[in-house]
């Protein structure tokens, strides 16, 4: 799908974005390997999510297959390509609603009957391989173009040394799982990667003994603070950057999925460049998920977050945007890089239109995401007409300001919007091929965007 960008419209006021596509992933795999009936609301309907939905429908028993099978298909991969109408939705979709999981725990998953297919999911991939890597059955993992070409030795090698039996295809996808009876390790991750960590974990919750993972930098924790919630035995050494489980079955839960704070960087990025203010309430404010506010600081915008709740461990609130008059380049540091991993692509698009340069240092990580994301973001602000370049790992930015053209999305969700931002703050008009990939993570981005004041529609 095409669409246009226009100058001249200011996003403001107040939002709500689709719940988190990473804590979805992770409830909706404890719900169901739980003992007992979970209820989840405000899952997103983004298109990762129904890849692990529809996954689990393929190994769970015959009670809670209907609903999760159901809520996989509503949201179909052929939708990508096939273009997607701009029909004025604004926040979750009506795939928000409630989802009833009859867990009957972890040691009663099924054979598939054919290979789990993950879509675009990478998350789905390497942490549905650490639950059946338990599993008393084989069963192979496999996914799309892109997926296919994701590492996936990060999760194999440290699976393999708890017990399981784990092959790849020359370190990539598809991935065959035989489960055994587990024992316990202590691994350093060689990546700070929350996807790994979180395999780990989900894996040594069936382990005999004590599996630990040692983190090189801070990743996203919420693995570990749905665990915690659940009752399992867990240790937190938050200097040494360890975490410690052992074996354990939970039961049920309930819990509402926070909005996105990743996609609500987009919609903050998308005010801050049309001069807006904004608010977007009920989204998550995980601290390992929050750190792109500080950057926007140093940038010169004015933020406020305010927790209000909390979700099975989740901290829960509102975000601020304040009006910003001009925006400064800065350093992102190679230790900040893995707090703010998903939201490079928007940062780099506010660093296009700022006063100076931006450094984003040792982006490598960047390079195994859905896309190229080094290269392809340096390319869509090229392709804009700004000037960015990859030096060694480094992306650089020079600011300011884009004169307008026509980029493509790579088949990347991330790049897919980050585009749409950059392209608000051009001088002039700008178009973005494959804006359907925006529903891998924010069903229904580019009607929000509009609704709040932007001037996008399909070219
Ligand atoms: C995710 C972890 C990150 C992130 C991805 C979601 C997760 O990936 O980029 O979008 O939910 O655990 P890595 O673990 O590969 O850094």
């Amino acid at each position: 799908m095409r669409i246009q960008v226009e100058p001249g419209g200011t996003v403001e006021g107040e939002a709500v974005v689709p719940g988190d596509k990473s804590i979805a992933h992770r409830w909706l795999i404890l719900s169901a390997t739980a003992r007992g009936t979970s209820v989840l609301t405000g899952l997103p309907g983004a298109l990762d999510v129904a890849s692990t939905a529809r996954c689990l429908a393929a190994v769970v028993g015959v009670r809670a297959r209907p609903r999760l099978e159901a809520w996989g298909s509503m949201l179909e991969h052929e939708r990508i390509g096939a273009g997607l109408t701009v029909d004025g939705r604004v926040g979750p979709t009506e795939a928000g609603a409630e989802l009833i999981i009859e867990g009957e725990g972890r040691d009663r998953l099924q054979v598939p009957g054919r290979p789990l297919d993950c879509g675009n999911s990478g998350t789905t991939m390497r942490l549905l391989t650490g639950v059946l890597a338990a599993s008393h059955f084989t069963s192979t993992l496999t996914g799309d173009e892109s997926l296919r070409a994701r590492p996936m030795e990060r999760v194999a090698v440290p699976l393999r040394e708890m017990g399981a039996s784990i092959r790849t295809d020359h370190g990539h996808p598809p991935v065959e799982v035989q489960g055994r009876p587990l024992k316990g390790i202590s691994h350093e991750l060689a990546v700070p990667t929350a996807q790994a960590k979180g395999a780990i974990l989900l894996a040594g919750l069936a382990a005999d003994g004590w599996t630990t993972v040692v983190e090189p930098a801070r990743t996203r924790d919420h693995t570990e603070r749905a665990l915690r919630r659940l009752g399992a035995p867990l240790r937190l050494e938050e200097v040494e950057r360890t975490i410690s489980v052992s074996r354990f079955q939970h039961d049920d839960f309930e819990a509402e999925v926070p909005g996105d704070v990743s996609s609500a960087a987009f919609l903050a990025g998308a005010a801050i460049l049309t001069g807006g203010e904004l608010t977007i309430r009920g989204v998550g404010l995980n601290p390992t998920r929050t750190h792109f506010l500080s950057i926007l600081e140093r940038m010169g915008v004015g933020t406020e977050s305010r927790v209000t709740g909390e979700e099975l461990g989740e901290p829960v609130g509102e975000l601020f945007v304040a009006h910003v008059a001009g925006l400064r380049g800065t350093e992102v540091t190679a230790g900040e890089m893995p707090l703010v991993i998903d939201e490079v692509p928007v940062l780099a698009a506010l660093a296009a239109h700022a006063d100076g340069a931006t450094r984003f240092a040792e982006g490598a990580e960047l390079r195994a995401k859905e896309s190229d994301r080094l290269a392809g973001v340096a390319e869509m602000i090229r392709d804009l007409g700004g000037r960015a370049e990859v030096e060694g790992e480094d992306l650089v930015v020079q600011g300011g300001g884009l004169a307008g053209g026509r980029t493509s999305a790579r088949r990347d969700h991330r790049l897919a919007m980050a585009a749409a931002i950059a392209a608000l703050g051009a001088r002039d008009e700008c178009e973005i091929d494959g804006m359907e990939w925006s529903e891998v993570s924010f069903p229904g981005f580019l009607p929000a965007l509009s609704a709040l004041g932007a001037r996008v529609g399909a070219a």
